[in-house]
């Protein structure tokens, strides 16, 4: 079976399946060879947004297996941030050598995992939320910042400030930071100084790139400058700083609090791209989304019937209304209109 993918998303380890010319004729890239990273980063560069890959039936009407067991990079990057944050805490300085030891191993494992999103259900719970949130901001801004097309050296630095971007609770009480309820007035008013404690933190790293430190001080502005601590507004609010934006709110309504269960993804994803008008850049926002949407292709979805359904085909004009099975039959959601998914993934 041939099919069209996102170039971005959903190609690492497939079949090419036709053979791909530059705009003078030649050929670039002959069908058959099983595209790795470097393909990839040589089409995104030429311009290239879609492929057309090869998978047999089979392996497509079955859920992608894929190794969840969670990479020790993973694990790693938490150890790194708990030396940090305890480093913060203690009034000392965080190394650079620390911060760019860390992205070096952490980009290069998410840039080449097509479903980050496993190995994050697999973090969570296993340590204590700020600790693992960080390392999931990071991850996901990564693959937000990939789906965008964003350098290798951008790449790097969003990932920094991704895992950066809540360093200023380190100054703060543990009361506060781990209170199991919604926070009063005086509370809120303490923890909306976390970016400003953030951004002076990182500034003394003395990373090359300035936006760092900027995006870790702006990832609670608003588009609509009603966000915190300077009301900042859309258009002064620097690129990374709007892509954390969008990672931080959907791990954190993905994630078990104490004081509500965790939100099913496609609500999530809902919320963020309808419900967070004014807060949220609206085209990072529809990047998660495609994102998540494409890692879908292969997974069980819940519909609004009870059933279980396996992702086969995403429709490109209404992605979330794609071709799905129940066992043998197929339903195309695009045609049945009163069918629709609850919950993507489980
Ligand atoms: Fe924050």
């Amino acid at each position: 079976m041939l099919i069209r993918v996102d170039l971005t998303t959903f190609s690492l380890g497939k079949t090419l399946a036709k053979d791909l010319y530059s705009s003078d004729g030649q050929l670039l890239m002959p069908k058959g060879i099983i595209l790795k990273e470097f393909h990839i980063q040589q089409l995104l560069q030429r311009g290239y947004e879609y492929i057309f890959i090869l998978e047999d039936e089979g392996a497509i009407l079955s859920p992608i297996v894929e190794n969840t067991r969670l990479p020790e990079v993973y694990t790693n990057t938490v150890e790194t941030m708990r030396d940090m944050m305890s480093a913060v805490s203690a009034g000392h300085m965080v190394k650079p050598s620390e911060v760019n030891e860390s992205i070096d191993v952490l980009l290069p494992e998410v840039t080449g995992t097509n479903n980050v999103l496993k190995h994050l259900l697999n973090l969570r719970n296993k340590d204590e939320y700020t600790l693992q949130h960080s390392v999931s901001v990071g991850v996901m801004s990564i693959k937000i910042g990939q789906a965008m097309k964003l350098t290798a050296q951008q790449l790097r630095n969003l990932g920094i400030a991704g895992m950066l971007h809540d360093i200023g609770k380190c100054k703060m009480s543990n009361d506060i930071i781990n209170k199991p309820g919604p926070l009063d007035a005086a509370e809120f008013k303490e923890i909306q100084k976390h970016p400003i404690y953030g951004y002076q933190i990182v500034n003394e790293i003395k990373l090359k790139d300035p936006d760092i430190a900027t995006a870790v001080l702006q990832h609670h502005e608003h588009q609509d400058g009603h966000g915190y601590p300077l009301q900042t507004k859309g258009e002064d609010i620097n690129l990374y700083g709007n892509i954390i934006a969008v990672a931080d709110v959907f791990d954190a309504l993905t994630s078990d609090r104490a004081y509500r269960p965790r939100m099913p993804l496609l609500k999530a994803i809902e919320h963020i791209v309808k419900g967070t008008l004014g807060h949220l850049e609206p085209m990072v926002a529809r990047r998660l989304f495609k994102y998540i949407l494409d890692i879908s292709i292969g997974e069980t979805v819940i519909l609004n019937t009870g059933q279980k359904a396996t992702v086969v085909l995403i429709n490109e004009t209404d992605p979330t209304r794609p071709l799905v099975k129940i066992e043998e039959e197929f339903i195309d959601l695009k045609t049945e209109q009163n069918i629709f998914i609850q919950d993507l993934l489980s």
